[in-house]
């Protein structure tokens, strides 16, 4: 991408920031990754007292302990990039905004600008570990799919650990990063502060096992390790009062149709837009409220939290709901395609949910729109 601007004034924005903000509490060094973040201590410490809710995976102490080290980074990379997010919204001299595929899909330079804060971030811990990020992508949704299904070929092609014993690098290998620099674009264009990163770590497998949504504006840091949980701040959070360990789908607690509230997106290809329009005038009257607000990620996020009932979407890339997908299995939610399939990297019409019985009502009604 080619912007009229130099970058030099963001490199020392970025430069500046990095150097003096006081509020990162560890630097991915070789020395710093000995020790755990406060987040992810507390992850551990508390992943002990619970049950894993939907992972059948066992985990070996190195596991957990490498889980951890990739957890650290990824809330601190997560971090850098809502620093310069927040630091950057008001100021649109450093926010030269171009359009992607339409007009309503926008690109600031702080976009790629985070991404490679991000990037070089991880890579310093991890160097052979494979990146995926949305600025390195062609606009379009088949460039999205192609560049999703060509990393995830190689990542489930490479060694496993138990197949290659002592190789460092086939164990690093094991592991894609996917990452969304700044879910909410055109909100961080117009400073609306429902903008952010979204990281997530896919395994040998393609199973997500670590998912961070930072939120800057409001200090939520939303993270989670596959059959740990999924944590706010360190606290740990649950869909439903009664979704955390347990797997019944008729909990006393189900939300009712009546009383849900539905995110869905305001997205900028034709075909989802036109999705989302089929599907209001079906969805408003029989749920209490929809609300569209602009950021894949701070939705998903919110369903994990329990702020939002579900969150629904006819299109999207792997990097606008990776991390999201497993905050809200980790809390104890549902995460589908829109015919009621676990979702999967390769997915791409997604619905989220606090889980129980309103999922499925959810999709009814949707199907009852003419979407499925
Ligand atoms: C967009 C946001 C939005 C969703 C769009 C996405 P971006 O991501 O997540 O909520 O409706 O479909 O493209 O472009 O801001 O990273
Ligand atoms: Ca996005």
């Amino acid at each position: 991408m080619i912007f009229t601007t130099s970058t030099t004034l963001l490199s020392v924005v970025v430069v500046t920031l990095l150097s003096s903000s006081p509020s990162y509490a560890f630097a991915p060094t070789l020395a710093s990754r000995s020790r755990r973040c406060p987040m992810s201590s507390l992850t551990m410490h508390k992943a002990a007292e619970t049950t894993a809710t939907t992972s059948t995976k066992t985990t070996s102490t190195d596991n957990d302990d490498e889980l951890s080290s990739l957890l650290d980074v990824a809330i601190h990379a997560a971090k850098l990039a809502g620093s310069i997010i927040v630091t950057n919204m008001e100021d649109k001299t450093n926010s030269i905004t171009k359009t992607k595929d339409s007009s309503r899909d926008l690109l600031t330079l702080i976009d790629p600008l985070c991404e490679n804060v991000i990037r070089t971030t991880i890579l310093e811990t991890f160097p052979t570990h494979d990146f995926l990020g949305e600025e390195d992508v062609p606009p379009g949704k088949e460039a999205s799919a192609a560049a999703i299904d060509n990393k995830l070929q190689s990542l489930l092609a490479a060694p496993s650990s138990s197949s290659s014993a002592s190789s460092t690098s086939s164990q690093h290998n094991r592991y894609l990063w996917i990452v969304d620099p700044i879910d909410g674009t055109t909100n961080f264009v117009n400073s609306i502060p429902l903008c952010m990163p979204s990281i997530a770590v896919a395994d040998s497998s393609g199973e997500i096992c670590i998912g961070v949504i930072h939120d800057p504006h409001r200090n939520e840091t939303y993270a989670a390790i596959r059959g740990r949980g999924a944590y706010l701040n360190g606290v740990r959070i649950h869909c439903r009062a009664s979704s955390g360990g347990s797997s019944s789908e008729e909990d006393d607690d189900d939300v009712l149709l009546g009383d849900a509230i539905i995110a869905m997106g305001s997205p900028p290809a034709t075909e989802s837009m036109q999705m989302s329009l089929a599907a209001l005038p079906y969805l408003m009257p029989r749920v209490r409220t929809v609300r569209m607000l602009g950021s894949a990620a701070l939705m998903l996020a919110w369903v994990a939290h329990g702020r939002l009932t579900a969150y629904w979407e006819y299109d999207l890339s792997s990097w606008d709901v990776a991390a999201g997908s497993i905050l809200i299995e980790e809390a104890g939610g549902r995460m589908t395609d829109l015919n009621n399939e676990r979702w999967n990297l390769r997915t791409r019409k997604i619905c989220g949910s606090v889980g129980g019985t309103v999922h499925d009502e959810i999709l009814d009604v949707l199907r009852e729109a003419g979407v499925i």
